[in-house]
């Protein structure tokens, strides 16, 4: 099939475009390159690209042209960047999901909203289940739940054939260094400070990037029009569990270890249950014992990828959240 695959050329939406070209589709890929989109990550992949936003109505009907169907990974991502300026993430994910469901209901194609935990807020016990109420708690989580929200509106008013996966916490190579654990590899590799939030203590729900793209694969084949799927990865860990055991891939010492002021409004826990979407034949295929080495290892191999990112604007980034140096 002839698939247009919105945000390809970020961390998960590039794992997706490898597992369908995989499968013999021709990929179109809409792309703003934010500052966390990069061409690399679709370097030697024969793709039709196309530069350009998801709120750009002209942008979205080029990319669309012939497509069978759509998945929309175009987001903005860093909770910590939607708590010191929110307005890209409700242009995003409100105004460029709009437009986006408009050219998908006049194209009576087929569109999975990718989604993530966040939108169920925080968990002391259990997991969340699919009928489990949105509660977001963060400027990123909240623009998130309300562009599933509309999706749900366009299915139950004009009939969309649409689905919704919701992911939880990602790992991988490709993932810009931001986020938790490529932050922690390179900044161990390099022998600088890991910055810790808070008592360390909070649980995340990892699953590699590879299952999840997969997981998306199967609610794009098999899924219900109008179903929400989860997908959970098999791990749950403290956040300083996943900083000790980079410590010890990266023959570091805990001494590198800063405990730094928690992020506002910090969820404690994510979990979710992930039987509905293990119902259409989904399992995720990596353990985080042999997945985070892997990805040590990824990081550890490909300078290239990441060198320009550490070396550009967010060095400034870095320095100003967590108030510390890289070397
Ligand atoms: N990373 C995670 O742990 C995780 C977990 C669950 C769900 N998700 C969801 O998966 C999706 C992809 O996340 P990721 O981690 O790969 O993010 P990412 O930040 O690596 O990539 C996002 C991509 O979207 C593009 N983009 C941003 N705004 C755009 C716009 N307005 N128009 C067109 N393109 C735009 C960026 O250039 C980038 O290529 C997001 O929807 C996110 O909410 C992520």
């Amino acid at each position: 099939m002839k698939l247009l695959v919105c945000g390809g050329a970020g961390f998960i939406g590039s794992a997706f475009v490898r597992v369908r070209l995989a499968a013999g589709d021709e990929v179109v890929v809409l792309d703003k390159l934010t500052y966390a989109g990069r061409r690399e990550n679709l370097q030697d992949l024969e793709i039709e690209f196309v530069h350009g936003a998801i709120e750009d109505p002209d942008a979205v009907a080029r990319a669309i042209a012939g497509c069978e169907a759509v998945v929309n990974f175009a987001a903005e991502t860093h909770v910590d960047r939607s708590i010191a300026e929110p307005d890209a993430f409700v242009r995003t994910h409100a105004q460029g999901t709009y437009v986006l469901l408009e050219a998908v209901r006049s194209a009576g194609v087929r569109y999975v909203q990718v989604s993530t935990d966040e939108v169920y807020g925080s968990i002391e016990e259990g997991s969340f289940t699919e009928s489990s109420p949105l509660a977001p708690s963060s400027p990123y989580s909240a623009t998130k739940a309300g562009a599933d929200l509309l999706v749900a509106g366009y299915v139950h008013t004009y009939g969309l054939e649409a689905c919704i996966c919701r992911g939880s916490n990602n790992y991988g190579p490709r993932q810009y260094p931001e986020k938790l654990i490529p932050l922690m590899i390179l900044n161990a590799l390099h022998g600088d400070p890991l910055p810790v939030y808070g008592d360390g203590k909070n649980v995340r729900n990892w699953i590699h990037a590879e299952d999840f793209a997969r997981a998306i694969d199967t609610v794009l084949l098999k899924g219900t029009p109008g179903e929400v799927y989860n997908a959970g990865g098999p791990d749950e860990l403290e956040n300083l569990d996943v900083v000790t055991r980079i410590l010890e891939l990266t023959g570091q010492d805990e001494s590198l270890i800063r405990y730094v002021t928690d992020r506002k409004g910090h969820d404690r826990r994510y979990s979710l249950s992930s039987d509905k979407v293990r119902s259409l034949g989904w399992e995720p295929n990596w353990l985080f014992a042999e997945g985070l080495p892997a990805t040590v290892d990824w990081y550890r191999d490909n300078e290239w990828w990441w060198e320009p990112i550490r070396s550009g604007e967010y060095r400034q980034y870095y320095e100003q959240q967590y108030g510390l140096k890289l070397g």
